[in-house]
């Protein structure tokens, strides 16, 4: 059975860190399962699957789509989806449209928004329908133009005041869980310590209740340069194109098959 919400947040209860990967095909879907806690359709498929510089071009058919694949192969995770770009920024009727279309089309448990304090009614609306929201907070992806690119967030005293206090109203608001994303590990930590929900981090240290990384990054099948967070445990990128090359040369020199 999969993980639920609730089974998320008693691991912080517990003091256990949460493990959390992303996923947009079965098969990647099918090794991560058993090991994570967590798995997400990030809308960073725009990125890794779709090969664009941004996350915005992603649409809510994508998502859909990558989530009901990953869907069929997780079996005790829990499963969460991202919302795309302008799926529930218009409006909170747009959002509840939207996240409930996600959610019955995938079967995930929970979606994932990038918030403002322009979301806490959406996060308040959708809660009470009984979607479960993952708040992301921090460096936000869909917010690329706004900043001028991928830049980490909360480097002085009003942006971490602004995280802060957003992800305490995110708390009140009915988020279930908390991404933090690209800010100091101080803020992360301060954050952590005065929620009663989970934080998952990715890009903010090592004191958040769980820890996430998009798993093409730490196999190292994506293209360098990657953040600077990002740890690669393989270098599939090279193993694939030795194994090719391999198969090249037996195809060439008539050894295969
Ligand atoms: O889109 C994504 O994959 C994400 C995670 C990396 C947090 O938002």
């Amino acid at each position: 059975m999969r993980k639920t919400i609730t089974d998320l947040q008693s691991m912080k209860q517990k003091k256990e860190l949460i493990v959390a990967l992303t996923s947009y095909d079965f098969q990647i879907a099918t090794i991560i399962d058993s090991v994570c806690d967590f798995v997400l359709v990030g809308d960073s498929l725009g990125n890794v699957f779709q090969g664009n510089e941004t996350t915005l071009n992603v649409s809510i058919e994508n998502m859909i789509y990558h989530g009901s694949i990953v869907s069929r192969a997780v079996k005790e995770s829990h499963l969460c989806i991202d919302m795309p770009f302008m799926s529930y920024q218009s409006s909170t009727e747009d959002a509840l449209r939207n996240a409930g279309r996600i959610i019955k089309a995938t079967g995930a448990e929970s979606v994932k928004l990038e918030i403002s304090f322009d979301s806490l009614n959406t996060i308040n609306k959708l809660s009470n329908a009984g979607i479960p929201v993952v708040a992301h907070v921090g460096l936000c992806p869909q917010s690329f133009n706004m900043y001028g690119g991928y830049k980490k967030q909360g480097k002085n005293k009003s942006e971490q005041e602004y995280i802060y206090t957003l992800s305490k109203e995110a708390e009140i608001n009915g988020a279930s869980i908390l991404v933090i994303e690209g800010v100091p590990e101080n803020l992360a930590n301060k954050i952590t310590k005065s929620l009663k929900i989970p934080t998952i981090g990715i890009g903010a240290g090592k004191k958040c209740d769980g820890q996430i990384l998009v798993t093409e990054d730490l196999l190292g099948l994506t293209p360098s340069p990657h953040p600077s967070f990002v740890k690669n445990y393989s270098n599939l990128r090279t193993t694939i194109k030795k194994s090719i090359n391999s198969y090249k040369n037996e195809v060439k020199k008539n050894k295969f098959p």
